[in-house]
């Protein structure tokens, strides 16, 4: 639909026909591609997000196509949505076996999906979805190829998606801006003084790889030996490691949604049954953490929780969406523990739920976040790139 516009009207008519087309159910579909699977540890949740996403979005307003990548980074375009509904949840699975390698290409203002082998064309998209977890997704460098490629898509752009994957340059921006954050330091190698760690932070500490999620490659460390294997693992996932002192308070969540008018969630509520909120817990026991939606919080707390996530999400140069994630220390005081600029996307997931509980359903947020991509486009390509 949108580049049988484009052949047929002005570029201003263009982007009057994307929003009224999202908002008006006879402007035709919106072709949407979903980008799942992905090389980071994560891949497996990016397949159960994007099988909710997929699930949920409105079939009378978008052409849903799949663009799976494979564990090596391949890129397989598949237009049946059935199969991906049906692979089971966390076996491992070859997202090789269920479509066509494929190539995202730009030639003459088309953003298309070509057949690898041949060239030829497999279907033309008008927006992308990236529901992908961790690096190679959520960090900037997919953000980067689709931007190149010149096809909107959902989400934070490149500098943000950067930033919020790397928990040091997220910090030291945040901290700079006066905003309270966990005692940290970083290692950029394997040879590290654990004296001067030591009478920095003390014990306990959390140990994480700088760019990663889930909780992958996160360890408790609460003695020098136990912070020698924390580091060790955490240097298998990244170059950079930050470790950071143990922050005591509730856990806390808020999703928030926006290019430049940035509207908060109500705030919800992680509650590790013990121990921290680990891979396992997240992903594996679902009986090992339960979520509060909404958190049990006075409304003076939940409105200042609330305006530093929106601060947050501002600082760290967000777009789109993200979930900003909050310690409510046992004096009350709030500190920020992180940004995720793809959040966990199931339908149990926290970032959609808490819009639930504020007023926005699933499928009207996937709308939003539609238009959210579009416009951005829009106001990019009205820019000059030259004099
Ligand atoms: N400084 C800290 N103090 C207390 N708990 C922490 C701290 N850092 C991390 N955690 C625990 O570890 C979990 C995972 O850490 P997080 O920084 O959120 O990494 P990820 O990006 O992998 O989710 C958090 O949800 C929390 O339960
Ligand atoms: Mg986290």
């Amino acid at each position: 639909m949108y580049w049988n516009l484009l052949e047929g009207g002005s570029p201003d008519f263009l982007a009057i026909g994307i929003f009224k087309s999202i908002l008006d159910l006879d402007m035709g579909k919106i072709r949407i591609a979903v980008l799942f699977g992905g090389r980071s540890a994560e891949h497996e949740v990016s397949i159960q997000s994007a099988q909710n996403v997929v699930a949920a979005l409105d079939k009378s307003k978008f052409d849903v196509s799949l663009i799976g990548i494979d564990r090596n980074g391949t890129w397989y375009y598949n237009s049946e949505c059935e199969k991906l509904l049906n692979l089971p949840a966390y076996k491992k699975t070859d997202l090789s076996q269920i479509g066509d390698s494929t190539l995202l290409i730009h030639n003459s203002g088309r953003s298309s999906l070509v057949r690898t082998e041949d060239l030829s064309p497999l279907a033309d998209i008008d927006v992308v979805f990236p529901v992908l977890h961790g690096p190679f997704g959520e960090d900037g460098t997919v953000q980067g190829l689709l931007k190149l490629a010149g096809v909107p898509f959902v989400g934070c752009s490149v500098l943000g998606s950067a930033i919020g994957m790397d928990k040091d340059v997220m910090k030291r921006l945040l901290r700079d801006a006066g905003i309270s954050v966990a005692d940290f330091t970083t290692l950029r190698s394997r040879k590290y003084d654990t004296k001067a760690i030591v009478s920095k932070l003390g014990f306990p500490v959390y140990v994480k790889p700088a760019n990663m999620g889930s909780s992958v490659g996160v360890s408790r460390a609460s003695n020098e030996s136990e912070l020698k294997v924390a580091i060790d693992e955490a240097f298998n996932y990244d170059r950079k490691v930050i470790i950071e002192k143990e922050v005591r308070g509730r856990e806390l969540e808020v999703s928030v949604l926006g290019n430049r008018d940035i509207e908060v969630s109500r705030v919800g509520e992680i509650k590790p049954k013990s121990g921290f909120y680990s891979y396992e817990s997240k992903y594996l026991e679902s009986e090992s953490a339960s979520l509060e939606i909404p958190a049990n919080l006075d409304s003076e707390t939940e409105t200042r929780v609330q305006s530093i996530a929106q601060e947050a999400y501002k600082i760290l140069e967000c777009e789109g969406m993200a979930r900003v994630d909050l310690f409510l220390r046992e004096d009350g005081r709030v500190c920020v523990n992180e940004i995720n600029t793809i959040p966990g996307f199931t339908k149990i997931s926290m970032y959609p739920k808490l819009w639930e509980v504020t007023g926005i359903s699933y499928s009207n947020l996937l709308d939003r976040l539609v238009s959210l991509a579009l416009e951005r486009h829009e106001e990019e390509k009205a820019l000059k790139v030259s004099r």
